[in-house]
């Protein structure tokens, strides 16, 4: 779908179809010209998410769609974004190949240009993405461009928003590859290919260089599969100079079989997306340059494979870190919390940043706490938790903060070895057990682990999110954060 601005002047252009964001309690606003017929807005409250189309009798469009906000005391970017989510999918259920966006006066009086803008330009364009790249007769969408309406304070937003929504489509068109059609490699390449966009420089680690730095973890989680893995190493530079250091690490199990611990065998196919910390932290590098963020940026990502094969890890085999530390594997299943402590060690040994931040679908656990709606999130600072959640609110991305404490720490000491990588026994706190054995890993730096298991798809309250699909959740969280740090 096309995305486009256009200043509101006297003339509302041709559209197939007109849209009109109506609060709670107020009569839907028709601009001049512009009738239908009387009956058509009788009884329309104007409630969150309430829709209603109507053919004009009368002015540049043939439909107009009203689309309710809820109570304009209750506006915030979340229901702007939905509205925007919605306005596309009802033009595409219509088959309108054209519509436009009148934007009220009274959502940029209540946000502001700027967040109203982006929070439209990224619901108008998430809620219009699909995934059709594997049909071999891919439908066209019937809808095929959208004009936003509204006052010039709106266009630097919607550009932002337009931005954000494509580095989000970028995030999920990874996700929702199945695995042989993203391996380890192919993750390599896409790496590469943001690289000759600019300003981007990419360094790919392969077996050999794991081997190496004695990436002992990493290796051992991925010496069950037929797949090589690779460790990314992306590095932005802003243009100035930078505010900061910070690292982004993302879990990049391209499929999570289990290993010998194996899964059961209903929805295994979602293990699919197991990368989608290290989609998120690429679709980050998507978008720097593009907004000109003004940290020096490093992502890290660790991607491999979980399978069982015949050189797999068994459980009870101990193997050593990067940093020296030895784990024994009790469950091969427990595997993000292994390639990422020595993708933590490569962050804090080789980068060096003030601040990391990592994503990983870590733990089933995070989803029977927090559902799909919500991510984990675990941080060493309370500045760095606020400053997250804060992001989160705006982008509707939201998370919530999870305990780690030295008890929890003090589970994942192993019997045979320094560390053993499940707490075992009916501890309970699944989330926070990957947590505390990540957290030595991370050291003395500032670091907050975000656990995005249950937002990474699988989400359907709202209507930008996905459904099925994945969600690209916390590319746009990422980017909030760093933009308002
Ligand atoms: N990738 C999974 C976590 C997961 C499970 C994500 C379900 C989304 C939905 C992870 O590697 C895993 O298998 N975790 C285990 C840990 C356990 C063995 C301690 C889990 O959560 O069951
Ligand atoms: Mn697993
Ligand atoms: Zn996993």
């Amino acid at each position: 779908m096309k995305l486009n601005f256009q200043k509101l002047g006297t003339r509302i252009p041709n559209t197939d179809l007109l849209v009109l964001f109506v609060f709670e309690g107020e009569k839907p606003k028709l601009p001049a010209g512009v009738e239908l017929a009387k009956v058509a807005t009788t009884g329309f409250k104007g409630e969150l998410r309430e829709t209603r189309v109507a053919d004009a009798l009368k002015g540049p469009a043939d439909r107009v769609l009203l689309v309710g906000l809820g109570k304009a005391k209750d506006l915030d970017p979340e229901r702007v974004r939905r509205a925007g989510a919605i306005t596309s999918l009802r033009a595409e259920a219509l088959g309108a190949p054209t519509c436009a966006v009148l934007v009220a006066d009274g959502v940029v009086e209540a946000l502001g240009g700027e967040r109203a803008g982006v929070a439209l330009a990224e619901g108008a364009v998430l809620g219009a993405y699909r995934y059709e790249e594997n049909k071999s007769k891919p439908k066209q969408a019937k809808h095929e461009s959208t004009t936003i309406l509204g006052p010039a304070s709106l266009e630097a937003g919607v550009a932002k928003g337009l931005v954000l929504a494509e580095a989000n489509a970028f995030a999920r068109d990874l996700q929702n590859k199945p695995a042989n059609l993203l391996t380890p490699s192919d993750m390599a390449d896409l790496a590469e290919a943001l690289e000759k966009a600019g300003r981007i420089s990419v360094k790919v680690f392969d077996k050999r260089d794991m081997e190496k730095m004695g990436m002992g973890l990493l290796l051992g989680v991925a010496q069950g599969s037929r797949q090589p893995p690779r460790l990314l190493h992306l590095t932005y530079k802003p243009k100035g100079k930078a505010k900061g250091r910070v690292a982004l690490v993302g879990k990049g199990l391209t499929f999570d079989s289990g290993g010998i611990s194996i899964k059961p065998s209903a929805k295994m196919d979602e293990m699919r997306y197991d990368m989608s910390g290290a989609a998120a932290v690429l679709g980050v590098f998507h978008a720097l340059r593009k907004l000109d963020v003004p940290y020096e940026v490093h992502g890290v990502c660790a991607c491999t494979e979980n399978m069982p094969g015949g050189q797999a890890t068994k459980p009870g085999d101990i193997h050593t870190a990067m940093n020296g530390t030895t784990v024994e594997v009790l469950n091969t299943d427990a595997e993000g919390r292994l390639v990422l402590a020595d993708a933590l060690c490569y962050t804090t040994s080789k980068i060096k940043p003030d601040t990391i931040v990592d994503l990983a679908t870590l733990t089933g656990a995070v989803v029977v706490a927090l559902g799909h709606e919500m991510a984990g999130c675990f941080a060493t600072t309370s500045k760095l938790k606020d400053e997250l959640l804060a992001a989160g609110d705006e982008t509707g991305e939201r998370l919530w903060p999870l305990p780690l404490l030295d008890y929890h720490k003090d589970q994942m000491k192993g019997a045979y070895a320094d560390l053993k990588n499940i707490s075992g026994g009916d501890m309970g706190a699944g989330s926070s057990a990957g947590a505390a054995f990540l957290a030595p890993f991370a050291g003395e730096t500032e670091w907050a682990h975000l656990d995005i298991a249950g937002t990474a798809w699988g989400g359907s309250a709202r209507e930008w999110v996905g459904g099925p699909l994945g969600s690209g959740y916390g590319t746009r969280l990422l980017l909030k954060w760093l933009e308002s740090r």
